[in-house]
């Protein structure tokens, strides 16, 4: 069997990584994967990761297993930071997962278990591996215009008159905040109107929320999840831990699922246990433990939200200084979309060609679909990214 395997299309983003890895250019700039990386280029632990560890490795007395959807302790901190007190916790069924890609393979294993003929609706563009997953499921697929190529910001109309076609019992897979790849982001208006075909088709919305506290901060990154939350009967949401706290190797996520009542939550609890043996039994404990301390102890939770607040700052100041950068060398005000865009990343509207020359020329590295890691910039990397930017024709 292992002679007659066929190889398996590389996911884009780690191949770029490998080839970043293996370019011998000392000027090299990674703005690829999306991992946070200080001035200097390094993804530090966070300060309250380190202290949070130090003290569980004094104090923790076995690594005996814990309950099979992780620690419950873990389950109500994490609906805290992400709803809020908005939602009742009698309606809400957890799991730890292994990151956010893993709560996104259980949500969907779930939708895939529940209703084989549903359809997953994803933005077109959308985390390649959402669609990878979504084939190796064998699930129905559709796609919902969501980035508007000519202004860079959201195709709204497209938007709209696209999920007015989502039928009762379809999924909508929507980005909670800080969209991957383009940056673009709906307003409130646009949750707004969102919500309302959702729930005038009968649709399930899943919440992919991989990077609170990376746009306009933890609790405004959470405002739609929760709005949708609040309006809808049932959603899904998958979050993860390895950006806002830095443990990406950890593999740190949850899969929540919100009910419209008591029974329903109980079903929806032991369905996730289920998936979990399933697919990997218990679920890492070790990065799901320093996030509960972080979030339950009164002074690591402000060192982390200090800390996360100062990595937001400085992705938005490098935002603010390429755009500015690329206005006084391009003489206008076509790349003013970076300032306007959150998270890590921001799509720049450019052709493969344009982003192979960025990589072959210039030794810069980004994702084919030219979606550009803010992170992966520092105060020198800034002016020489915009000249290159000109240079290739963007
Ligand atoms: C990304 O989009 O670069 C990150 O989510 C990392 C990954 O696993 O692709």
């Amino acid at each position: 069997m292992l002679t007659t395997l066929k190889p398996q299309a590389e996911d884009k983003i780690l191949k770029l990584m490998g080839m970043y890895r293996a370019d011998p250019r000392d000027n090299k700039i990674d703005l690829g994967v999306g991992v946070y990386k200080d001035a200097s280029g390094n993804t530090p632990v966070m300060r309250a990761i380190k202290a949070a560890e130090k003290r569980l490795w004094e104090t923790e007395t076995t690594k005996t297993y814990t309950s099979l959807a992780g620690d419950p302790g873990f389950h109500s901190a994490m609906s805290s930071l992400i709803l809020g007190g908005d939602v009742p916790t009698d309606r809400i069924a957890a799991a730890a997962t292994p990151g956010g890609t893993g709560a996104i393979r259980q949500a969907l294993e779930l939708v895939k278990m529940e209703a084989p003929g549903a359809t997953v609706w994803v933005s077109d563009p959308t985390w390649p591996n959402h669609l990878s997953i979504l084939k190796h499921l064998g699930i129905k697929t559709r796609s919902y215009r969501y980035f508007d190529n000519e202004t860079r910001g959201l195709d709204r109309e497209g938007m709209l008159a696209d999920l007015a076609e989502v039928q009762k019992g379809d999924v909508v897979l929507l980005h909670g905040c800080c969209h991957n790849p383009t940056g673009a982001n709906p307003n409130m208006s646009d949750w707004q109107d969102i919500a309302a075909l959702l729930e005038k088709a009968g649709a399930l919305p899943l919440i992919d929320l991989a990077y609170q506290g990376f746009g306009d901060g933890l609790e405004e990154d959470a405002a739609a999840t929760r709005f949708i939350a609040g309006r809808l009967p049932e959603t899904l949401i998958a979050a993860s831990c390895s950006k806002n706290f830095g443990i990406y190797r950890e593999r740190t996520g949850i899969l929540l699922g919100l009910t419209p009542d008591t029974k329903s939550r109980d079903l929806a609890q032991g369905t996730l246990a289920y998936l979990n043996r399933q697919n990997y039994s218990f679920p890492p404990d070790h990065g799901a433990r320093l996030v509960t301390m972080i979030l339950t102890d009164e002074g690591l939770r402000a060192d982390w939200m200090a800390e996360l607040e100062e990595v937001r700052r400085s992705m938005l100041a490098l935002r603010e200084k390429l755009a500015g950068e690329l206005r006084s060398r391009a003489g206008s005000d076509r790349f003013a979309f970076i300032a306007e865009h959150r998270g890590m990343f921001s799509r720049l509207g450019a052709t493969p060609e344009q982003v192979d020359a960025l990589r072959e020329k210039h030794a810069i590295y980004m994702v084919g679909d030219s979606r550009l890691n803010i992170a992966g910039l520092n105060d020198r990397t800034v002016p020489i990214l915009a000249e290159a930017i000109l240079d290739v024709g963007i």
